[in-house]
């Protein structure tokens, strides 16, 4: 048989592979030979950061799955079971729970950097829209996750959560018996949710994330000045002026925000894994029961934002639109943007004011979503919602009459 030359000249083991399947091909087109901007800064790391929690959820959840038991008489016990008796178990247990919460922070984070670069901007819309689906299922995903050790916080949230179904015209009382698959929020709205948290939530989201990184290095990554760095490339070989090789250079770079991170997050998850009630809240230390409410049911920390704008609006159809909206709005940031420039760094006061009030509102509106309705907690959250609404729907305006600044043909650098 004719041996097929690979085009990389790998010998040994490794060159056997390569004329069978294209590993070395993979690996310098997705990392060893992918240039990026020579001037990321430290925004840039929330997306390796995001792909290091992901793996964390993975893994960790396949051990809780081997012990938990997605039945409504069990299921509390057996998170007990894991907590006390599994070896190392407790551990597994917080590295997911509070993996949860690093999640949402990195994405969170990773999207901030989205606004203050324009990442969203021609070439880059589809990564963006990808990564809005990516943050859906990430929503979707918590809290199915969430509901599972069938604690008093899950059990009363899946309630005010899958009733908010029951808003619908018409079919809405329905809808919610179908999606609980009972009355009330019990064993079968429990098996329902424990599928899609372990099979077809992760299934999909893995998936939204190999598009994402697939597009994102089909264009090439943007940098903080704005710059495509494609425009000026080296004549002889090809390269970008103003790119560098991920590996070596951004594998070192990534390793020490990894460490920092693992650093902070393992703290945390050694330390202080119920975060004061703000990453495993007081009520979900008691075993679900239908009979007592708990005095206040709030959202965790992550969804405190969409729940306050739910509840700024007094009408509860209103409410639910609102609260979506307030998720979708997110896809339609590429075309919102009329700016000729895309970094912050270049645009004028008008965007820096509307992103900084914008800011300020997303942080009130988390913290007062996650507190008990009071009038000047609803007096906030309703400017709160209108400020953010606002950012969005005004955008195609101030962006365009705001004064920019030339970007310039090179990235700005300095070596250290
Ligand atoms: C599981 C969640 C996610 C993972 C693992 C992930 C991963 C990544 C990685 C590794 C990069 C390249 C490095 C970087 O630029 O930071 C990236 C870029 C990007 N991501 Fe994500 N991402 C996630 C969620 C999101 C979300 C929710 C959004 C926005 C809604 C988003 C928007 C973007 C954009 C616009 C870029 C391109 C940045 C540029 O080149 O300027 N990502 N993502």
């Amino acid at each position: 048989m004719a041996t097929v030359q690979n085009p990389y000249k790998t010998t040994g083991i490794l060159g056997w592979i390569d004329d069978r399947f294209p590993l070395t091909k993979l690996w310098k087109d997705q990392w060893g030979d992918y240039y990026a901007p020579k001037n990321f800064n430290w925004w840039y790391i929330f997306g390796i950061l995001s792909l290091v929690v992901l793996v964390n959820q993975l893994l960790t959840g396949i051990f809780l799955t081997m012990h938990y038991k997605p039945d409504a008489a069990k299921a509390w016990d057996s998170v007990e079971y894991i907590m006390r008796d599994v070896p190392w178990g407790n551990i597994i247990r917080y590295l997911h729970s509070t993996g949860a919460s690093a999640f949402f922070i990195v994405v969170y984070l990773h999207m901030y950097r989205g606004l203050l670069y324009g990442s969203y901007r021609k070439p880059r819309e589809l990564i963006w829209v990808f990564g809005c689906l990516i943050f859906l299922c990430l929503m979707a995903e918590a809290f199915c996750g969430y509901v599972l050790p069938w604690g008093q916080m899950s059990y009363w949230g899946a309630q005010v959560i899958i009733s908010l179904f029951g808003a619908i015209p018409v079919i809405g009382g329905d809808l919610v018996i179908w999606i609980q698959g009972d009355y009330i929020p019990s064993d079968a709205t429990l098996n329902r949710l424990f599928s899609l948290h372990v099979i077809a939530v992760p299934f999909v989201l893995v998936g939204l994330v190999v598009a994402h990184l697939i597009a994102l290095h089909e264009v090439g990554s943007g940098s903080p000045d704005g710059v495509e760095i494609k425009k000026l490339t080296n004549p002889e070989t090809g390269y970008p002026l103003d790119g560098i090789p991920s590996h070596p250079y951004y594998t070192v770079k990534d390793m020490l925000g990894v460490g920092v991170f693992l650093i902070i997050f393992l703290g945390v998850v050694f330390l202080a894994p119920d975060g004061g009630g703000y990453l495993l809240e007081k009520p979900n230390f008691q075993e679900a029961n239908p009979l007592v409410t708990p005095n206040h049911i709030t959202p965790a920390w992550y969804f405190g934002a969409f729940y306050a704008i739910l509840r700024a609006i007094p009408n509860k159809l209103m409410g639910v639109i609102g609260m979506f909206a307030a998720v979708l709005v997110l896809f339609t940031l590429p075309w919102l943007d009329r700016s000729p420039v895309k970094s912050i760094r270049h645009k004028g006061w008008m965007y820096k004011t509307a992103l900084a009030l914008f800011t300020i509102a997303f942080i009130l509106l988390c913290y007062f979503g996650m507190q008990p309705p009071t009038p000047e907690g609803t007096l906030i959250s309703r400017i709160g919602s209108f400020i953010y609404f606002g950012f969005f729907l005004f955008m195609p305006i101030y962006s365009k009459l705001d004064k920019t600044t030339p970007v310039p043909e090179r990235v700005t650098y300095e070596a250290h």
